[in-house]
């Protein structure tokens, strides 16, 4: 195709539309592949897939091939589904929450999501899923950005507690963030602080640019 061979010398852009929860959302062939992009920030397929990538290595992607449950928290163009379809090979249940129904929209028109199986999607706010959901997970993964900023209650105790709750046994969190400001790494030096001997944590700082993920996994009931 034309546009994706050209995007190897410039990025070309194939839709675009206002968003009052992402500020814009772009679909672009960049290199030879279709992104999701906000105003300010990559979405899916692009430095974001990249940073999960190497969250779930350091998670294994051996073990997670036999999890039987994933949720993820913050769909947009779906990058961690695929990552997990297609290379981790992870075939039972996924559950994908996203705010934005526009975004299912284009994750559905433009990176088919709607052609993966297993997977539900839920057109809902991550924060009130986790509050009615009455199933366990054995990997929870919360990516959950508005344009750059990251909501409050990720980092809030009601929302760990919560999360912790829905976690199997032996099972992962991972986390990611984004580290703009010392506002920011301060936030998370106190969200680390938070999980207590149960769990072990690890931080990886600069994973692209400015993310760093937490992994966090449950040792104790
Ligand atoms: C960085 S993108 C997610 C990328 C995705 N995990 C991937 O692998 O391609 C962040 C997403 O979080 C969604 N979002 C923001 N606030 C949310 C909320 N409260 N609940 C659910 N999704 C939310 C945004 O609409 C956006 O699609």
């Amino acid at each position: 195709m034309f546009q994706k061979l050209l995007s190897y010398l410039i990025p070309i852009n194939i839709f675009k539309q206002n968003s009052s929860i992402n500020k814009s959302l772009e679909v672009t062939w960049n290199n030879g592949k279709l992104v999701l992009d906000s105003k300010n920030t990559n979405y899916s397929y692009g430095s974001l897939q990249r940073a999960l990538k190497k969250g779930l290595r350091f998670i294994g992607f051996e073990r997670i091939e036999k999890f039987e449950n994933v949720l993820v928290l913050g769909v947009a163009g779906g990058s961690v589904i695929k990552t997990l379809r297609d290379e981790i090979k992870y075939k039972n249940k996924i559950t994908g929450v996203e705010i934005d129904k526009n975004v299912i929209e284009l994750a559905n028109r433009y990176f088919k999501l709607n052609e993966i199986k297993n997977l539900e999607l839920v057109n809902e706010d991550a924060f009130e899923f986790v509050l009615k959901t009455k199933e366990k997970y054995d990997l929870i993964i919360i990516d959950i950005f508005q344009d750059t900023v990251m909501p409050n209650f990720l980092f809030e105790d009601f929302f760990i507690h919560r999360i912790n709750f829905l976690l199997n046994l032996n099972g992962f969190i991972l986390f990611n963030t984004m580290v703009l400001n010392e506002k920011d790494k301060e936030r998370n030096k106190i969200y680390r602080s938070k999980f207590k001997e149960e769990y072990s944590l690890r931080m990886y700082p600069k994973i692209e640019e400015h993310n760093e993920l937490f992994t966090i996994k449950k040792l104790k009931i």
